[in-house]
């Protein structure tokens, strides 16, 4: 069979066999199958999607299109987080180094941004000397030496997904469950890891705006770990304003170490450990979330994260004294006085990409300078003139930014109800764990 022909059968809704998607994702790899039958059958699979098999068997053949890494018999179990991305999310520099002080090892491989969310790598740019681009070696010594490390994936790490991404990205074919899911967990498989937990943003700021999208993608991520070897849940959470209330890159990096040092912000101290519970329990290292909360809450408390976070940046090169300089800010005032009863997440990530905090292109530089301070959140009640944000610029905030940043907060005259931020927890089908 040929690649036209398998092409079609995607066309007209037929599953397609193990056999021709390893054949497929092997040839694309090796450079024999050209970039316009693989777009057209990316396109066939966000048209008409795939089944759990077909989905599984694309993650499976990603992932071996690269190496997995290996451990010692001796190695700690390796837990990691993945995010699928949301304004101001900055909770994996938090929960690297918290579960790393749980006796367990989180060798995570993050991204960058691309469009309007950030990207954790670009964050932790924003720490001078802070190195991204650990070689597999590296990422494997640093890891069994520090308990954890954070930075980017490597040439030898799922090559196809490489390839595809950026295919997808040209060819509007990036939201996709089978595809998002296949390109995640081919690198999260690839760290060799025990346990997972997901963050499903959920909402203006994320991949997903609503539940229905974001239970079916929490599902099938959830599906593919556990038939993978690999304790998976999934928390999908709130993405209708930005977590925490700095949203860049060197103000996220503050914020996470304000939250290290037992500051910072409530909503980002609540999903972080919501998520560090998950990690812990799947883990067998709490029993329930109650005993997996005292402990995490223990060790922030007690200054060990934010130590192991210190060390974790000076293993990887970086001097938390210099972190980059952030912009002068600029106050926003209200224009009227009521209730806050919504936010664009969406657009302040825009705003942000527009002041050069983040990427349109893979290719475009990121300035770590720049960046947004939320002043107040959905249900707070504003006076006119009151502050409700803080853009950081190179240049002074003038019109048209000050008109679109005062347009990204709505305001009314009724009071508005404040939903929860964990909206769900998808576990393995079948599973009874205690929530
Ligand atoms: N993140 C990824 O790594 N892949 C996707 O397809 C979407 C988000």
């Amino acid at each position: 069979m040929n690649a036209a022909q398998i092409i079609a059968l995607k066309r007209d809704q037929l599953p397609l066999s193990t056999e021709q998607i390893e054949w497929f994702i092997q040839a694309y790899t090796d450079g024999s199958l050209p970039d316009y039958q693989m777009a057209a059958l990316s396109m066939a699979i966000c048209i008409h999607g795939m089944d759990k098999a077909e989905i599984r068997a694309l993650t499976i053949a990603m992932l071996q299109s690269g190496v997995t890494l290996s451990w010692p018999h001796d190695a700690r179990l390796r837990v990691d987080k993945h995010s699928t991305g949301g304004i101001g999310d900055k909770v994996s520099l938090i929960l690297a180094p918290l579960l790393a002080c749980c006796d367990v090892w989180v060798p995570m491989i993050s991204g960058r941004g691309l469009g309007i969310t950030g990207g954790t790598l670009d964050k932790l740019e924003s720490i001078k000397g802070f190195r991204t681009d650990l070689s597999l070696e590296e990422l494997q010594r640093l890891t069994e030496q520090v308990g954890c490390v954070i930075t980017g994936t490597t040439k030898e790490i799922a090559p196809a997904d490489r390839k595809l991404y950026a295919l997808r990205d040209v060819t509007a074919t990036v939201p996709s469950i089978p595809l998002i899911t296949a390109s995640i967990m081919s690198k999260k498989l690839a760290e060799g890891i025990g346990a997972l937990v997901l963050d499903v943003k959920c909402g203006g700021g994320g991949v997903v705006r609503n539940m229905a999208d974001a239970r079916a993608l929490a599902e099938s991520l959830v599906e593919v770990g556990t038939a993978m070897g690999v304790s998976t849940t999934a928390l999908i959470t709130d993405m209708n304003q930005p977590l925490g209330k700095m949203v860049g890159n060197a103000v996220e990096v503050n914020e996470a170490v304000a939250l290290l040092k037992g500051e910072g912000p409530k909503d980002l101290r609540e999903v972080t450990l919501a998520l560090g519970a998950e990690a812990l329990i799947s883990s067998r290292l709490a029993t329930d979330k109650k005993e997996a909360h005292r402990r995490l809450e223990e060790i922030l408390e007690s200054g060990q994260a934010s130590e192991k976070f210190s060390e974790m940046v000076c293993a990887q090169g970086g001097n938390l004294e210099q972190v980059c300089q952030v912009a002068t800010p600029t106050s926003i005032l209200a224009n009227r006085g009521g209730y806050v009863s919504g936010v664009d997440a969406a657009q302040l990530g825009r705003i942000v990409v527009q002041l050069g905090g983040g990427r349109q292109r893979m290719s475009d530089q990121v300035d770590h300078a720049v960046g947004l301070e939320m002043r107040v959140r959905i249900g707070d009640v504003v006076e006119e003139g009151e502050e409700l944000l803080r853009v950081f610029a190179r240049k002074e905030a003038t019109d048209p930014l000050i008109t679109n940043l005062r347009s990204a907060i709505a305001i009314h005259d009724e009071a508005v109800g404040t939903g929860p931020l964990i909206l769900e927890r998808v576990q393995p089908v079948g599973s009874n764990e205690d929530e």
